[in-house]
């Protein structure tokens, strides 16, 4: 059976060091794993990355959404589609979450709005389980910095206050969507995330009766 997971959390919540470790437990276990992510995944998409991440230009917020979209549309279309359709276990770092909660919660774009075009462009392919990594402002942005030594991309160069805004954002869809989004405490040490991340995806696999 196909299966889609999603990440997602504030900077330097630990999501993609945890979707590493996931995406070995799962080929270790035999499943046939996509890894991919957003902005990203698609020729296209990874181009419209270097843009809103790396490139000085200046990008408006509602411009900033549409090219998200844009993305994404792709994205679902080139590749977890045809993925899900062969039956594979896709797993993506980050999703339309993260529109919600920085385009939404973090530049103040309108939600329903954004709800709208995510069902428009996902063609309401939504994950079976997302993680939420949540973790304070500062442990995120520490470790940030650290990893990067101080080369910060166009979202990490944001204010605290816009951080806040996003990790509220999260923890809000979460509360919104219990059956389907896990939030998980990354401010611990990343063996103990990695623990409760793979009892989340066992429970999901044995929900679905796989094992
Ligand atoms: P990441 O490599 O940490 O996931 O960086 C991707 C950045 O893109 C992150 O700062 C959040 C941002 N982003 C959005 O603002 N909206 C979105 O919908 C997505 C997928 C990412």
């Amino acid at each position: 059976m196909p299966l889609f997971v999603s990440f997602e959390g504030i900077e330097g919540s630990g999501k993609t060091t945890q979707f590493e470790y996931l995406a070995g437990y799962l080929k270790n276990k035999g499943f046939n794993v996509v890894k991919t992510r957003e902005p990203g995944g698609s020729r296209l998409g990874e181009r419209v990355r270097a843009m809103l991440l790396k490139e000085e230009i200046n990008i408006s917020p509602q411009a900033e959404l549409f090219l998200i979209m844009a993305q994404r549309a792709q994205h679902v279309e080139e590749v977890i589609l045809p993925a899900l359709s062969q039956g594979k276990f896709v797993i993506c770092d980050r999703f339309i979450d993260a529109t919600v909660a920085y385009q939404g919660y973090g530049r103040g774009l309108d939600l329903e709005l954004i709800r709208y075009l995510n069902g428009i462009v996902t063609r309401n392919v939504t994950p079976h389980l997302t993680i939420l990594l949540d973790c304070d402002i500062e442990t995120g942005l520490k470790r940030k910095g650290g990893i990067r030594g101080g080369l910060k991309d166009r979202f990490e160069k944001e204010q605290r206050d816009f951080h806040e805004r996003v990790r509220k954002g999260y923890l809000e869809i979460a509360a919104c969507e219990k059956g389907r989004v896990r939030v998980i405490d990354g401010n611990r040490e990343k063996n103990l995330v990695r623990e409760e991340v793979i009892r989340s995806i066992e429970e999901i696999l044995a929900n679905y009766g796989i094992c």
